[in-house]
């Protein structure tokens, strides 16, 4: 009998999720706030709906008997959603509510990270007084991040000599957030090439994905505020032009010593982890520590995944993850089209696509959106994600470039991503280190 698999999400990262799902020669339901075309032409039958109504989505999956399900955005993780689904027997191949704190707390993923003397750990403290937070920082000559404890869709975060100016601009803004959420983290600023590292796995076994490299930044050349990710590179190798073997072996490891410690403690961890890493001068250290696919760096993975994306799935909701599936020996660069603004004030028009275009070397990802294949509306976020492949990184871009005259409309991009010229960039530095 066919398996029918529930996806919950209706972003970028979900469309090509869902292309696996059904690739795999699964069915598909969906459960979605947007009416992504895409998502929408490959589900059976899809619920528009708000993606933290859990009760409606469980409801929705009893009622269509789904076999398994996966999860799309952390919010939802968030919610009793999967413990439902596990409490009525639907399979999940996304972790537990107290699984997913690895991302929906920080201070859970410091105290993990901390008491099982996890390597890429950095100084973190939290506080939940204000005179204690400017005592510390006015006694401190160290510069730090300011976070959030919980879950603020990549744009929380404050980075002293980044975002925060001096020493007051980092007390008001740690004083925000303190008395906004009861509790704010410091955590010791590090400097470094950052970089992805996302892992399928089921509790025990660990399958890697590539390596994978997110642009935050709203402008080129890494300018401008941080944003979801205006698009990623992985290479051809696995690894980065400007990251070692040796140093992902290290993050590699740190992932792995993550799922033993959350199987020790009871808190089994199934789905898919994404360690967002620091290569630092004394190696790579965990900046965060995800629950879910990256978004965008999983469309760079999933366009490269050789295999049958459902058996993981269920290999990983049942335990019995092997190493076997693979990905394609290739390059990719990912560029999202974005509504003018994005990042800042964004001035969500229309897009007008091309009829099909892709190609086994380009692939068009729908995410933020509502419409039809040929003509979408733009929410206030990422639109549309263009990813190349091909055997260099700047190949794919250039793939990404030659394919944009297919898109007619109002939209940024950030046409350096990929680029001979910001690889250059990177491996001067990384030569340099
Ligand atoms: P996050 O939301 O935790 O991924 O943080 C957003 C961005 O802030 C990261 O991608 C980093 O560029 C930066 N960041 C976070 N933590 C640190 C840190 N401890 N030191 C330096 N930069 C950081
Ligand atoms: N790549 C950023 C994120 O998925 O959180």
């Amino acid at each position: 009998m066919t398996n029918k698999i529930l996806l919950v999400g209706g972003g970028g990262r979900e469309d090509a999720v869902a292309r696996k799902i059904v690739e795999s020669g699964s069915i598909l339901y969906s459960a979605l706030k947007n009416e992504n075309p895409s998502i929408m032409k490959l589900s059976r039958e899809h619920l528009i709906c708000d993606e933290l109504d859990y009760r409606r989505i469980a409801g929705f999956a009893a009622e269509k008997g789904i076999d398994l399900a996966f999860i799309g955005p952390d919010p939802v993780l968030e919610t009793p959603l999967v413990d439902i689904l596990d409490s009525k027997g639907i399979r999940v191949a996304s972790p537990s509510r107290d699984a997913a704190r690895i991302e929906t707390s920080k201070a859970y993923m410091r105290r993990i990270v901390a008491e099982h003397r996890i390597d890429g750990n950095i100084f973190s403290e939290l506080f939940h007084k204000q005179d204690e937070v400017e005592k510390f920082l006015s006694t401190e000559k160290r510069e730090f991040a300011i976070k959030p404890v919980g879950l603020t869709g990549g744009k929380g975060v404050k980075v002293m000599g980044e975002h925060l100016k001096n020493r007051a601009e980092a007390m008001a803004y740690a004083a925000e957030v303190l008395s906004r959420d009861g509790q704010v983290l410091l955590e010791e600023r590090i400097k470094g090439e950052e970089f992805s590292l996302q892992v399928f796995t089921d509790g025990k076994s660990i399958l890697p994905a590539p390596l994978a490299q997110d642009y935050k930044r709203a402008y080129e050349n890494d300018l401008g505020p941080n944003t979801g990710g205006m698009g990623s590179i992985t290479d051809s190798d696995g690894l980065l032009p400007f990251i070692s073997r040796s140093t992902y072996e290290k993050a590699l490891n740190s992932i792995k010593q993550t799922v033993s410690a959350m199987a020790s403690e009871n808190t089994p961890f199934r789905g898919i982890m994404y360690g967002q890493f620091m290569d630092t001068e004394n190696g790579p250290k965990i900046i965060e520590i995800n629950a879910r696919f990256a978004d965008p760096e999983s469309l760079n993975i999933l366009s490269l995944f050789r295999g049958n994306f459902t058996d993981v799935l269920f290999s990983i909701a049942d335990g019995s993850l092997k190493t076997g599936a693979d990905f394609m020996k290739k390059a990719t660069t990912l560029k999202y089209l974005v509504p003018v603004g994005y990042g800042t004030m964004s001035k969500p028009g229309t897009l007008r696509i091309d009829g099909n275009f892709e190609t086994d070397h380009l692939k068009l990802y729908y995410a933020a959106v509502s419409g039809t294949m040929t003509e979408v509306r733009m929410s206030g976020s990422r639109a549309l994600a263009l990813v190349g492949i091909a055997d260099t990184i700047p190949d794919a871009s250039d793939i990404v470039e030659n394919s944009l005259k297919y898109i007619r409309g109002d939209y940024s991009i950030r046409h350096d991503i990929g680029t001979p010229a910001m690889i250059r960039k990177k491996m001067e530095r990384f030569k340099k280190a």
